[in-house]
């Protein structure tokens, strides 16, 4: 299996494009043309990765809500971003595979957002780590789709945005939750019927996720029902929390890369019994306050939970 790709069914752009409801033709195929934004450009991203590394099959590195987007109030957001994928590439040996649990865009999907997210992940690809993302209640699929068409291509659900990564020991299925214009999540009936199916085929530990909790997308009784699901992973509330969903499902809720809550990103280290995530966690400061804010306590919250762990039995 080669681990550097996310094995998927693919769909063609056009039929997806078409099933979202609007003509392939009248969208620009603009992967590797678009005109790169001032303010990408200052990003001044480069990969700095070797290519004498070598991936390990069971390291995973997790991410959620990057909120990127060109406000200059909310500049600290993309740095630390960047900073993120810098120590990715840097690790030895990289993961096979890097997750994204949504709100990639700072507000509303805007093409601008995604463009820089697409320089900012440019390491990612040049060193070969592929990356999975899920849809926010912050995405738009045709905005997304436009810059990532090949991401789009791998959907498995006409008119959604649903991927399933497959690593070593374990698959992960990303399902698409964006309800437009709401910030609640919900995931569509042909999702659920989709997922059903395919958990009833899973042959591998499956560890389920969407950006919103369990709460909005109702699929805990499915993933109950499939002795492969080992547990479900979601952002959107921007605090590392683990099992305190309504579910016999053990659960994670992610950090931000650097908006705003919990601060960082969490690696995992599978193996064929288990699934070792670790919190590593940079800072932690309410909704509302930036990173240079004077939030009293800031430090201690930090060092209490960074190195926090969540372990799944596979
Ligand atoms: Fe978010």
């Amino acid at each position: 299996m080669d681990l550097h790709r996310p094995s998927v069914h693919t769909m063609d752009r056009r039929r997806f494009l078409t099933a979202l409801g609007f003509s392939a033709a009248a969208v620009p195929f603009v992967s590797g043309r678009f005109s790169v934004s001032a303010f990408a450009e200052q990003t001044a991203v480069s990969s700095g990765a070797s290519p004498a590394v070598s991936a390990a099959s069971g390291r995973l590195v997790l991410l959620s809500d990057t909120h990127v987007g060109r406000f200059p109030r909310y500049r600290f957001t993309v740095d630390w971003l960047i900073e993120c994928v810098s120590e990715i590439t840097a690790m030895d040996p990289r993961p096979a595979h890097v997750l994204i649990y949504g709100d990639l865009s700072f507000n509303v999907g805007e093409l601008g957002d995604y463009r820089m997210l697409r320089e900012i992940f440019k390491p990612l690809d040049d060193a070969g780590i592929p990356w999975t993302p899920c849809m926010g209640n912050h995405d738009r699929r045709e905005t997304f789709s436009e810059i990532f068409p090949e991401k789009a291509a791998q959907s498995l659900v006409p008119g959604h945005l649903v991927f399933k990564a497959e690593t070593e020991y374990a698959d992960f299925i990303m399902l698409d939750s964006l309800n437009v214009g709401k910030v609640g999540g919900k995931v569509s009936d042909d999702q659920k019927d989709w997922l059903n199916e395919t958990l009833k085929k899973q042959t591998k530990p499956t560890i389920v996720g969407a950006h919103h909790p369990l709460r909005e997308t109702q699929v805990a009784k499915i993933l109950e029902s499939h002795s492969c699901v080992a547990g479900y992973i979601n952002g959107h509330w921007h605090y590392w929390h683990t099992n305190d969903q309504p579910t016999k499902l053990p659960n994670m809720v992610m950090p931000s890369s650097g908006l705003w809550g919990d601060i960082g990103m969490v690696h995992a280290e599978l193996t064929q019994d288990s699934a070792n995530f670790t919190l590593a966690l940079r800072d932690s400061f309410p909704q509302g306050k930036v990173r240079s804010s004077n939030v009293p306590g800031r430090e201690e919250q930090t060092a209490k939970k960074n190195g926090l762990q969540w372990r799944l039995d596979l």
